[in-house]
């Protein structure tokens, strides 16, 4: 994968650095600009990004070498194995969704939604503003800057109803993500050795964030409509736990949106037990056929915990989320947050901020409700006309995925290398679940570059299927 003629030319050069003997001199800057018809500084940023790999060194005035390799020996680090101990987190999980390919590759597995989906231009302009700003020099409060605070707060306020009072921006504290936002409220809200009640399947960046506050996850089953309040109630019962991780909104793996009488039920659920409900509203902004009301507009008794992240819909590069979290609880959460990492960059959150209050983010926000839902229905389609083993129950409202049920027996561990062997890369349902998977599933994701290639993709899916049934 490459981003600009620079990277490519370095990456035509490690190959042939590889092949070359320790000490021997690359072509001249001249010989290079001639043989990539690229110009000079072009080929001089090449031969950096190289010195910085270490893997050629510039003598000035005579020339670039490949870098002579002092030490071979292998290194015997054996003794950390007993200085560390068993691992706090042992189940050595991967996660797929993070996985970076080329991009010849057919790339159904990404949490990521592709360039084309960003405000890439409102992004840039931020940027440049905010680096003529005081951001570049300031720190910001540990809370967050006060007018992201403010916008945070005015958006669930629009939508709060008579008789519910609204967040106060003093009840929004900003992080440098929602992963970092979810692992600070399991480790202020549930603490070390506590049950934690998840949805499951349930987003695998939760369990993670979970396994390293060292919380206990308790899985309770969810639907297309979300998770029963009478599950839910014997689960609070029976573990004592006080907090309930979920997803209304378009949940990531399955899609699936509670409806208001669930949302009212589940909520009811909660305040009986004098617990929490930390709601993920990660797709706020992927709304596709609704629009997702936050069930934190139905709460102003501090048991809803609200999580709404930036960083999909506005850059991966501006990583901004806020926690919405009121009493008690928001103070214990800032001080999380004040000795996981003081504060978050305010050049990030002038960015995030620029961007949000920009006219053309709310044309931006429209249009990209209409290219998901091209490219939801592009995917559902190849699904049905080519991947016919596959059964599809939501087509999801919102969000970046399908969820779709694989046969019954289906090694998916075997799937995921063929489809991989054969150019394209899925994610395993199993990665989604707390506990033991329920079934063979498959989480494809629709944001991802390339959505011509849904049909190819699903076809090779097919394929490798039905070599397993052999
Ligand atoms: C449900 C859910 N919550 C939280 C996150 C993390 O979001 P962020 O990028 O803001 O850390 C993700 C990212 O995939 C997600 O899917």
């Amino acid at each position: 994968m490459f981003d600009d003629s620079s990277s490519r030319i370095a990456a035509d050069l490690r190959d042939w650095i590889a092949k070359a003997p320790p000490g021997a001199q690359l072509p001249s800057t001249r010989a290079l600009v001639t043989r990539y018809a690229a110009g000079p500084v072009t080929v001089q940023k090449a031969l950096r990004i190289l010195t910085t790999q270490g893997l050629v060194e510039s003598r000035p005035g005579v020339g670039t070498f490949v870098r002579t390799v002092r030490d071979t020996r292998a290194h015997d680090y054996g003794w950390q194995t007993a200085a560390l101990g068993t691992p706090r987190n042992p189940s050595g999980r991967r996660f797929t969704a993070l996985q970076t390919v080329a991009n010849d590759r057919i790339a159904l597995h990404s949490g990521y939604p592709d360039r084309e989906l960003l405000p890439e231009r409102l992004v840039r302009g931020a940027f440049a503003r905010a680096a003529r700003s005081d951001a570049t020099v300031n720190r910001p409060p540990s809370s967050g800057l006060p007018d992201l605070q403010a916008w945070f707060a005015t958006e669930l306020a629009a939508v709060t109803p008579a008789g519910v009072m609204a967040p106060a921006p003093s009840d929004v504290v900003i992080f440098p993500g929602s992963q970092s936002g979810l692992g600070t409220a399991f480790q202020a809200l549930v603490g070390p050795g506590r049950p934690l009640l998840v949805e499951s399947p349930t987003y695998w960046g939760a369990i993670l964030a979970a396994n390293r506050a060292g919380v206990q996850v308790v899985p309770v089953p969810s639907s297309a409509e979300g998770p029963r309040p009478e599950d839910l109630a014997l689960a609070f019962d029976r573990t004592g736990a006080r907090a309930f991780y979920a997803q209304p909104h378009f949940a990531n793996p399955t899609g699936a949106q509670w409806q208001p009488e669930r949302a009212a039920g589940v909520l009811e659920v909660v305040r009986a037990h004098g617990a929490f409900l930390i709601e993920d509203d990660w797709a706020h902004d992927f709304g596709i056929d609704t629009v997702p009301i936050p069930l934190a507009t139905r709460d102003d008794g501090g048991h809803v915990v609200y999580l709404r992240s930036l960083t999909k819909s506005v850059s991966p590069s501006v990583r901004i989320a806020a926690v919405v979290a009121r009493g008690p609880a928001r103070e214990r959460i800032l001080a999380d947050a004040r000795a996981e990492s003081m504060y978050v960059s305010g050049l990030l959150q002038a960015v995030a901020l620029d961007v949000v209050t920009q006219p053309g983010w709310r044309t931006h926000t429209r249009g990209l409700g209409r290219r998901l839902a091209t490219r939801r229905d592009l995917l559902i389609s190849a699904v049905r006309a080519h991947l016919p083993q596959a059964r599809l129950d939501v087509v999801p409202r919102g969000g970046l995925n399908l969820w779709v049920r694989l046969p019954d027996p289906t090694d998916l561990t075997r799937l995921v290398r063929d489809c991989e062997d054969d150019g394209v890369v899925i994610a395993p349902g199993d990665e989604w679940f707390p506990a033991e998977p329920t079934g063979a599933y498959l989480r494809l994701n629709y944001s991802g570059p390339n959505p011509g290639a849904f049909p190819e993709g699903t076809r090779i899916i097919s394929r490798a299927l039905a070599r397993q049934a052999q």
